[in-house]
């Protein structure tokens, strides 16, 4: 039985790590197992302009603990006013890696989104052509449609249609949380890759609503049923390398998620490395660990992985993990995954 992995250091390619008292506190959550990280640009108000995403890096980076070493890595909130020449540019210079897309209302601070993909076209064009990634909150939000549906109904109006339409254009459609996705993810052709957070792998909808609503499995998209799991599961630890690590960590203070109007989000940076051992030693696929956590999403984005390394112990004792982290705003619950872990990030 294997108790210890060394595997290069992983990467997020999804994550929100907000601003002032609630970045400093999440920060060094991701840093202590994490290289590099895709930050979200939904912070109020969004992250849209070259300018915007460089003081937002700079504030990150002034927020380090002293010595982590960790590199935030940019991206642009995409609105109907974006400036392709903006855009471009701040590609160029090594800024940004991406481009975020949210349809207006989808989530949280969506409000500034894109209500008709035509409307930024040609800024979708400039990307296409100098290979930018544009990563996509892939729901629509018809209100005909049900929640559960949202992500498959966006495939097929928008994501398929996108496709077909710009080829060229690398796509990561993130926290995928549907067989739909994991199928489409799997069979579309041209570089389009599709992340999968640390709690979609772990829970499914019946951990938010069975026996009384818990506020801090809701996030968006919402977890589905298990056969949905199953399937992100089996796309995690089959090896292919279109699947990766976006934990989608999304901190909400605790008065934020404990009412009657919750915000959506699972704070999971604390231990997602944990967790994930934990799924695939269960999917008996350890050794798999690595490319979905190190290796896929440096290729996909076109970058080297990691030199360092970390390196996971199994504990014959679950670990223990800290409920809450305090910040300067309140407190942030850690994502609780229900079952004992024993994995650990030693080194
Ligand atoms: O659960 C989520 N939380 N999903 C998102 O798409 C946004 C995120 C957030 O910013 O809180
Ligand atoms: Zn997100």
């Amino acid at each position: 039985m294997t108790t210890r992995l060394t595997i290069r250091r992983p990467d997020d390619w999804h994550l929100h790590l907000r601003d002032g008292a609630v970045l400093r506190a999440v920060l060094p959550e991701t840093a202590r197992d994490f290289a590099r990280a895709i930050v979200m640009p939904n912070l109020v108000p969004p992250v849209v302009t070259a300018k915007d995403a460089a003081a937002y890096r700079d504030r990150i980076v002034a927020a380090l603990p002293e010595g982590a070493e960790f590199t935030p890595m940019m991206t642009l909130y995409l609105t109907e006013a974006t400036d392709p020449a903006d855009v471009a540019a701040a590609f160029a210079d090594g800024l940004i890696h991406a481009v975020k897309l949210y349809p207006a209302g989808a989530t949280t601070n969506s409000a500034s989104g894109v209500r008709d993909l035509a409307n930024v076209r040609p800024v979708l064009e400039k990307m296409a052509q100098i290979g930018l990634t544009l990563c996509i909150h892939g729901e629509v939000t018809d209100p005909e449609v049900d929640i559960f549906d949202r992500e498959a109904a966006f495939i097929d109006r928008v994501l398929a249609p996108l496709r077909n339409d710009l080829p060229e254009l690398p796509v990561t459609l993130e926290h995928v949380t549907t067989a739909d996705g994991v199928a489409f993810v799997s069979e579309a052709p041209g570089r389009i890759a599709g992340t999968i957070t640390t709690h979609h792998l772990m829970i499914t909808r019946n951990h938010l609503l069975v026996g009384g609503i818990r506020p801090h499995y809701y996030c968006l998209p919402v977890a589905k049923r298990s056969r949905h799991r199953d399937a992100l599961r089996a796309a995690a630890t089959s090896g292919n390398p279109r699947f990766f690590l976006g934990t989608d960590s999304a901190p909400h203070v605790d008065a934020l998620k404990e009412t009657a109007c919750g915000c959506a989000g699972c704070f999971t940076a604390t231990v997602t490395m944990s967790c994930l051992a934990h799924v695939f030693e269960e999917e008996d696929a350890l050794d798999r660990l690595e490319g979905f956590a190190s290796l896929h999403g440096p290729a996909h984005y076109g970058l080297e992985p990691n030199d360092a390394t970390i390196t996971l112990e199994k504990r014959a004792d679950p670990v223990t993990y800290p409920a809450k982290i305090e910040t300067g705003d309140g407190p942030v619950t850690v994502f609780d995954p229900g079952v004992p872990l024993h994995w650990e990030v030693t080194a």
